[in-house]
């Protein structure tokens, strides 16, 4: 008889983590860690036996397509890969449309998009859970996979302090979120003009006003960094803003994770990036590849957490 997990998200979109209370996304984490441990000692899983994944991708991705396949696998469903360019939505046929069809098909449909209005219309007329694995402006399932590792390194969360240094892009903006909801303070740096969205800030600070998180918008990476318990960074250049990457380049380089910066952190202080890294640019090699960094268990912790979330949303 299989362990049954609490799953009270029941069909419903995963679109940000502001959508969900913190006790909601404290599950999730707490779900995930169950099922990581029941994946390291070989305990089948089958919550999802039967079931069928669909995953759409507008835009490029290693992580995000191999952990949900390879999660739908554990949990005893199926995934399947639709690029854009190799269905009808790449030919024109509408949003709605194409969440009807799907709808008709899957259990639940993930989508890696550009404008976060497009991935909001599809889940309007979807009739299953919809996932975002990444728009313009959030990518909740990294930032969820994210405070699960400093959780799991540091033994809680309420109190803590995470830095990210760098572009004011879909990352900065789920974490500041996932942070606020979690009680952690976060701090972002960015060089003028590339700062968060102020909508995004507002939703943020809303939610830490809730949970007693703070959160700091500045220029100074130095400020930011200061007595972090995290440092986390991101390419400077982001998918879709390839052509803007020479001005970038120069903009962003006092906002490098460097060995210098990292010392302004708690001594304890663990470095965390998404991935993909570009080493020499946003971060270096010695930080990246150092003891300070658990970038590769952020990579795992995709997987439970994914795991976990369809769990939640697609399960019996
Ligand atoms: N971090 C992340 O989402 O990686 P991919 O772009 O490889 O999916
Ligand atoms: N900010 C990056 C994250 C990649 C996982 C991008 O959108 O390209």
């Amino acid at each position: 008889m299989m362990e049954t997990i609490a799953n009270p998200l029941k069909g419903r979109h995963f679109l940000t983590l502001a959508d969900f209370s913190s006790e909601e996304i404290v599950q999730l984490i707490e779900n995930a860690i169950d099922l990581k441990k029941m994946q390291k000692q070989g305990i089948a899983h089958p919550y999802l036996k039967g079931k069928t994944l669909g995953m759409i991708f507008e835009k490029s991705s290693t992580r995000t397509r191999v952990s949900f396949e390879v999660g739908m696998n554990q949990l005893g469903g199926h995934a399947l890969f639709l690029s854009r360019n190799d269905i009808q939505l790449g030919r024109g046929e509408t949003i709605p449309d194409t969440a009807k069809v799907l709808s008709r098909y899957v259990d639940g449909i993930m989508i890696r998009s550009h404008e976060h209005a497009g991935v909001e219309e599809l889940a309007a007329h979807s009739a299953v859970p919809v996932i975002n694995a990444l728009t313009d402006d959030f990518h909740p399932c990294q930032a969820l996979a994210d405070l699960m590792t400093l959780y799991e390194v540091k033994g809680d969360l309420k109190g803590r302090k995470l830095a990210y240094i760098g572009d004011g892009n879909n990352m900065a903006h789920s974490l500041m979120i996932a942070c606020a909801k979690l009680g952690v303070d976060c701090a972002i740096a960015s060089p003028q003009g590339y700062e968060p969205k102020q909508e995004i800030i507002n939703v943020a600070t809303n939610i830490a006003q809730d949970t007693g998180a703070v959160l700091i918008i500045t220029n100074d990476p130095k400020t930011a960094v200061e007595k972090a318990d995290a440092v986390y960074t991101d390419v400077w250049t982001s998918m879709g803003w390839e052509e803007e990457e020479e001005v970038r380049l120069k903009t962003f380089q006092p906002y490098q994770v460097n060995t210098e910066l990292m010392g302004y952190a708690d001594k304890e202080a663990i470095f965390l990036h998404c991935l993909p890294a570009k080493r020499g640019q946003e971060v270096t090699a010695e930080v990246i590849d150092g003891p300070q960094s658990f970038v590769f268990d952020e990579v795992e912790n995709r997987l439970h957490a994914q795991k976990a979330l369809m769990v939640a949303l697609m399960g019996d």
